[in-house]
Protein backbone atom coordinates (compact mmCIF):
# COMPACT_ATOMS: atom_id res chain seq x y z
CA UNK A 1 0.00 0.00 0.00
CA UNK A 2 1.35 3.61 -0.96
CA UNK A 3 4.06 2.23 -2.50
CA UNK A 4 2.25 3.68 -6.08
CA UNK A 5 1.70 7.31 -6.29
CA UNK A 6 0.06 9.74 -8.56
CA UNK A 7 1.68 13.56 -7.76
CA UNK A 8 1.91 16.70 -9.50
CA UNK A 9 3.97 19.91 -8.92
CA UNK A 10 3.51 22.80 -7.16
CA UNK A 11 4.48 25.48 -9.99
CA UNK A 12 0.94 27.02 -10.11
CA UNK A 13 0.29 26.51 -6.37
CA UNK A 14 -1.65 29.83 -4.93
CA UNK A 15 -4.82 30.74 -2.95
CA UNK A 16 -7.05 32.27 -5.19
CA UNK A 17 -10.18 31.62 -3.20
CA UNK A 18 -11.12 30.23 0.27
CA UNK A 19 -12.17 26.82 0.51
CA UNK A 20 -11.24 25.79 3.52
CA UNK A 21 -10.76 27.04 6.63
CA UNK A 22 -6.96 27.37 6.22
CA UNK A 23 -7.11 29.24 2.92
CA UNK A 24 -6.55 33.18 3.28
CA UNK A 25 -6.22 34.85 -0.26
CA UNK A 26 -3.79 37.29 1.88
CA UNK A 27 -1.60 34.80 2.66
CA UNK A 28 0.09 33.72 -0.33
CA UNK A 29 2.56 30.81 -0.09
CA UNK A 30 6.38 31.76 -1.25
CA UNK A 31 6.74 30.39 -4.65
CA UNK A 32 10.40 28.85 -4.72
CA UNK A 33 9.70 27.58 -0.66
CA UNK A 34 6.51 25.95 -2.20
CA UNK A 35 8.13 24.17 -5.35
CA UNK A 36 11.28 23.18 -2.64
CA UNK A 37 8.53 21.62 -0.17
CA UNK A 38 6.81 19.81 -2.74
CA UNK A 39 9.97 18.25 -4.27
CA UNK A 40 11.63 16.96 -1.00
CA UNK A 41 8.19 15.32 -0.32
CA UNK A 42 8.39 13.49 -3.49
CA UNK A 43 12.14 12.82 -3.12
CA UNK A 44 11.33 10.83 0.29
CA UNK A 45 9.02 8.88 -1.71
CA UNK A 46 11.46 8.04 -4.07
CA UNK A 47 14.34 7.41 -1.73
CA UNK A 48 11.75 5.13 0.38
CA UNK A 49 11.40 2.63 -2.54
CA UNK A 50 7.59 4.65 -3.59
CA UNK A 51 7.24 4.64 -7.22
CA UNK A 52 6.18 7.68 -8.37
CA UNK A 53 3.83 8.79 -11.20
CA UNK A 54 3.38 12.29 -12.06
CA UNK A 55 0.46 14.66 -14.50
CA UNK A 56 1.96 18.39 -14.61
CA UNK A 57 0.06 21.18 -13.03
CA UNK A 58 -2.14 23.73 -15.52
CA UNK A 59 -1.72 27.08 -15.10
CA UNK A 60 -5.72 27.50 -14.20
CA UNK A 61 -5.51 24.98 -11.65
CA UNK A 62 -3.87 26.49 -7.97
CA UNK A 63 -5.07 23.44 -5.89
CA UNK A 64 -3.75 20.70 -8.59
CA UNK A 65 -0.87 19.44 -6.63
CA UNK A 66 -3.70 18.18 -3.79
CA UNK A 67 -4.52 15.20 -6.40
CA UNK A 68 -5.10 13.44 -3.72
CA UNK A 69 -8.68 14.91 -4.36
CA UNK A 70 -8.63 13.65 -7.64
CA UNK A 71 -9.76 10.14 -7.55
CA UNK A 72 -10.19 6.87 -6.09
CA UNK A 73 -8.34 4.08 -7.95
CA UNK A 74 -7.90 0.24 -6.79
CA UNK A 75 -7.04 -1.79 -8.93
CA UNK A 76 -7.88 -0.90 -12.46
CA UNK A 77 -10.77 1.45 -12.10
CA UNK A 78 -10.92 5.04 -10.37
CA UNK A 79 -13.71 7.10 -9.60
CA UNK A 80 -13.19 10.60 -9.88
CA UNK A 81 -13.75 13.22 -7.53
CA UNK A 82 -16.22 15.94 -7.63
CA UNK A 83 -14.81 18.97 -6.21
CA UNK A 84 -16.40 22.26 -5.40
CA UNK A 85 -16.87 24.58 -8.52
CA UNK A 86 -13.62 25.90 -7.38
CA UNK A 87 -11.37 22.97 -8.24
CA UNK A 88 -13.68 21.41 -11.23
CA UNK A 89 -11.10 22.50 -13.71
CA UNK A 90 -8.31 20.00 -12.51
CA UNK A 91 -10.59 16.61 -13.35
CA UNK A 92 -9.86 16.36 -17.06
CA UNK A 93 -6.09 16.61 -16.67
CA UNK A 94 -6.44 13.60 -14.15
CA UNK A 95 -9.64 12.04 -16.07
CA UNK A 96 -7.19 12.14 -19.09
CA UNK A 97 -4.08 10.64 -17.22
CA UNK A 98 -5.79 7.93 -16.09
CA UNK A 99 -7.58 6.67 -18.99
CA UNK A 100 -4.10 7.41 -21.23
CA UNK A 101 -2.89 4.60 -17.92
CA UNK A 102 -5.62 2.11 -18.64
CA UNK A 103 -7.83 2.87 -15.61
CA UNK A 104 -11.62 2.59 -16.10
CA UNK A 105 -12.87 6.15 -14.94
CA UNK A 106 -16.47 6.21 -13.66
CA UNK A 107 -17.86 9.64 -12.71
CA UNK A 108 -19.11 10.40 -8.73
CA UNK A 109 -23.12 11.33 -9.21
CA UNK A 110 -22.63 13.24 -5.85
CA UNK A 111 -20.37 15.66 -4.76
CA UNK A 112 -17.08 13.61 -3.40
CA UNK A 113 -13.78 14.72 -2.21
CA UNK A 114 -11.64 11.54 -3.83
CA UNK A 115 -9.27 10.25 -1.41
CA UNK A 116 -9.05 13.15 0.93
CA UNK A 117 -12.52 11.45 2.30
CA UNK A 118 -11.96 7.98 1.48
CA UNK A 119 -9.17 6.30 3.38
CA UNK A 120 -8.57 2.29 2.01
CA UNK A 121 -8.11 0.02 4.99
CA UNK A 122 -7.43 -3.34 3.57
CA UNK A 123 -10.93 -4.28 1.99
CA UNK A 124 -12.84 -1.91 4.68
CA UNK A 125 -12.97 2.42 3.50
CA UNK A 126 -13.15 4.52 6.09
CA UNK A 127 -15.74 7.31 4.45
CA UNK A 128 -16.04 11.04 4.86
CA UNK A 129 -19.08 12.69 4.78
CA UNK A 130 -20.56 15.84 5.97
CA UNK A 131 -18.38 18.28 4.21
CA UNK A 132 -17.69 17.60 1.18
CA UNK A 133 -18.75 13.53 -0.09
CA UNK A 134 -22.46 13.56 -0.21
CA UNK A 135 -23.47 10.14 1.91
CA UNK A 136 -25.16 8.64 -1.17
CA UNK A 137 -21.56 8.27 -2.45
CA UNK A 138 -20.47 5.71 0.13
CA UNK A 139 -22.99 2.73 -1.60
CA UNK A 140 -21.03 3.63 -5.13
CA UNK A 141 -17.77 3.34 -3.61
CA UNK A 142 -19.07 -0.12 -2.23
CA UNK A 143 -20.84 -0.68 -5.35
CA UNK A 144 -18.29 -0.04 -8.01
CA UNK A 145 -14.64 -0.49 -5.99
CA UNK A 146 -15.56 -3.50 -3.70
CA UNK A 147 -15.31 -1.97 -0.17
CA UNK A 148 -16.80 -2.73 2.72
CA UNK A 149 -17.68 1.32 3.82
CA UNK A 150 -17.07 1.95 7.65
CA UNK A 151 -19.16 5.95 7.60
CA UNK A 152 -17.38 8.63 9.46
CA UNK A 153 -18.62 12.22 9.89
CA UNK A 154 -16.13 15.39 10.92
CA UNK A 155 -17.95 17.58 13.52
CA UNK A 156 -16.77 20.93 11.10
CA UNK A 157 -14.77 22.83 8.27
CA UNK A 158 -11.67 22.23 9.83
CA UNK A 159 -11.96 18.86 9.18
CA UNK A 160 -12.97 19.59 5.64
CA UNK A 161 -11.45 16.33 4.54
CA UNK A 162 -11.33 12.77 6.77
CA UNK A 163 -7.71 12.77 5.95
CA UNK A 164 -7.07 15.70 8.36
CA UNK A 165 -8.85 13.60 11.01
CA UNK A 166 -8.12 9.94 10.29
CA UNK A 167 -4.38 8.36 9.07
CA UNK A 168 -4.17 4.76 7.97
CA UNK A 169 -1.08 4.03 9.28
CA UNK A 170 -1.25 -0.33 8.80
CA UNK A 171 -4.33 -1.59 7.29
CA UNK A 172 -5.96 -3.87 9.95
CA UNK A 173 -3.76 -3.14 12.42
CA UNK A 174 -3.34 0.24 13.43
CA UNK A 175 -4.84 3.89 12.87
CA UNK A 176 -4.57 7.36 14.35
CA UNK A 177 -7.06 9.89 14.78
CA UNK A 178 -7.94 12.75 16.13
CA UNK A 179 -11.11 11.92 18.45
CA UNK A 180 -12.59 15.39 18.85
CA UNK A 181 -12.75 16.14 14.96
CA UNK A 182 -15.29 12.95 14.57
CA UNK A 183 -19.09 12.98 15.60
CA UNK A 184 -19.71 10.64 18.64
CA UNK A 185 -21.53 8.06 16.27
CA UNK A 186 -18.28 7.53 14.49
CA UNK A 187 -16.09 7.37 17.14
CA UNK A 188 -17.66 4.56 18.09
CA UNK A 189 -17.47 2.92 15.05
CA UNK A 190 -14.03 3.50 15.21
CA UNK A 191 -13.53 2.11 18.60
CA UNK A 192 -15.28 -1.13 17.71
CA UNK A 193 -13.42 -1.78 14.87
CA UNK A 194 -10.67 -3.81 16.23
CA UNK A 195 -7.59 -2.08 15.81
CA UNK A 196 -4.78 -0.56 17.72
CA UNK A 197 -5.96 3.21 17.87
CA UNK A 198 -3.16 6.16 18.43
CA UNK A 199 -5.36 9.09 19.84
CA UNK A 200 -4.32 12.54 18.19
CA UNK A 201 -4.77 15.94 19.57
CA UNK A 202 -6.79 19.04 17.98
CA UNK A 203 -3.36 20.87 18.29
CA UNK A 204 -1.51 18.52 16.21
CA UNK A 205 -4.29 17.14 14.26
CA UNK A 206 -4.99 21.14 13.09
CA UNK A 207 -1.18 20.80 12.06
CA UNK A 208 -2.21 18.23 9.08
CA UNK A 209 -0.54 15.79 11.51
CA UNK A 210 -2.90 12.57 10.50
CA UNK A 211 -2.54 13.96 6.52
CA UNK A 212 0.22 11.22 6.50
CA UNK A 213 1.45 8.79 3.80
CA UNK A 214 1.92 5.04 5.98
CA UNK A 215 3.76 2.15 3.25
CA UNK A 216 3.90 0.16 6.66
CA UNK A 217 7.43 0.61 6.82
CA UNK A 218 8.03 4.17 6.85
CA UNK A 219 5.57 7.21 7.42
CA UNK A 220 5.94 10.41 6.06
CA UNK A 221 4.35 13.10 8.15
CA UNK A 222 4.66 16.86 8.54
CA UNK A 223 7.45 17.75 10.97
CA UNK A 224 4.81 19.85 13.09
CA UNK A 225 3.91 16.98 15.26
CA UNK A 226 6.47 15.42 17.18
CA UNK A 227 3.73 13.39 19.59
CA UNK A 228 2.11 11.20 16.91
CA UNK A 229 5.93 10.99 15.22
CA UNK A 230 6.93 9.54 19.16
CA UNK A 231 3.73 7.14 18.80
CA UNK A 232 4.49 5.86 15.36
CA UNK A 233 8.25 5.05 16.40
CA UNK A 234 7.04 3.37 19.60
CA UNK A 235 5.91 1.31 17.08
CA UNK A 236 8.78 0.15 15.14
CA UNK A 237 8.11 2.57 12.02
CA UNK A 238 10.38 4.50 10.73
CA UNK A 239 8.95 7.98 10.57
CA UNK A 240 10.56 10.89 8.24
CA UNK A 241 9.08 13.87 9.16
CA UNK A 242 8.66 17.13 6.70
CA UNK A 243 8.02 20.96 6.19
CA UNK A 244 4.60 21.19 5.22
CA UNK A 245 4.14 25.03 5.85
CA UNK A 246 3.67 26.69 2.36
CA UNK A 247 1.14 23.86 1.54
CA UNK A 248 -0.73 24.81 4.81
CA UNK A 249 -1.38 27.71 3.26
CA UNK A 250 -3.91 26.09 0.82
CA UNK A 251 -4.70 23.71 4.01
CA UNK A 252 -3.07 20.65 3.02
CA UNK A 253 -0.08 18.94 3.67
CA UNK A 254 1.56 15.41 2.93
CA UNK A 255 -1.07 13.05 2.04
CA UNK A 256 -3.21 15.77 -0.07
CA UNK A 257 -0.65 15.65 -2.48
CA UNK A 258 -0.09 11.84 -3.90
CA UNK A 259 -2.82 9.96 -5.01
CA UNK A 260 -2.31 6.09 -4.37
CA UNK A 261 -2.37 4.11 -7.43
CA UNK A 262 -2.27 0.35 -5.03
CA UNK A 263 -4.86 0.36 -3.20
CA UNK A 264 -4.56 -3.78 -2.51
CA UNK A 265 -7.76 -5.62 -4.35
CA UNK A 266 -9.96 -7.95 -2.57
CA UNK A 267 -8.54 -11.49 -1.47
CA UNK A 268 -9.78 -14.06 -3.40
CA UNK A 269 -11.91 -16.75 -1.19
N1 LIG B 1 -6.98 23.80 -1.08
C1 LIG B 1 -7.38 22.44 -1.25
C2 LIG B 1 -8.87 22.33 -1.09
O1 LIG B 1 -9.40 22.97 -0.21
C3 LIG B 1 -6.67 21.53 -0.29
C4 LIG B 1 -6.99 20.08 -0.51
C5 LIG B 1 -6.22 19.19 0.38
N2 LIG B 1 -6.52 17.83 0.14
C6 LIG B 1 -6.85 16.91 1.04
N3 LIG B 1 -6.92 15.68 0.65
N4 LIG B 1 -7.18 17.21 2.26
O2 LIG B 1 -9.54 21.62 -1.80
Amino acid sequence: MNKALLVSDAAHFRVDYEINPYMHTAVQPDHAAALLEHERIVAVHRAVGRHIEYVPSAPECPDMVFTANAALVRGGRAVLGAPPPERKAELPYFQEWLIDNDYEVLEAPYPFSGQGDALACGDLLLAGYGQRTDRRMHAVLAQELGYEVVPLRTVSPQWYDLDLAVGVVEPGRVLAYCPDALDQPSRHRLRGIGMDLIEVCVEEAACFALNLISDGTTVTMTSGAPRLAAALRERDLRVVELDTTELAKGGGGVRCTALTLDNPLPARS
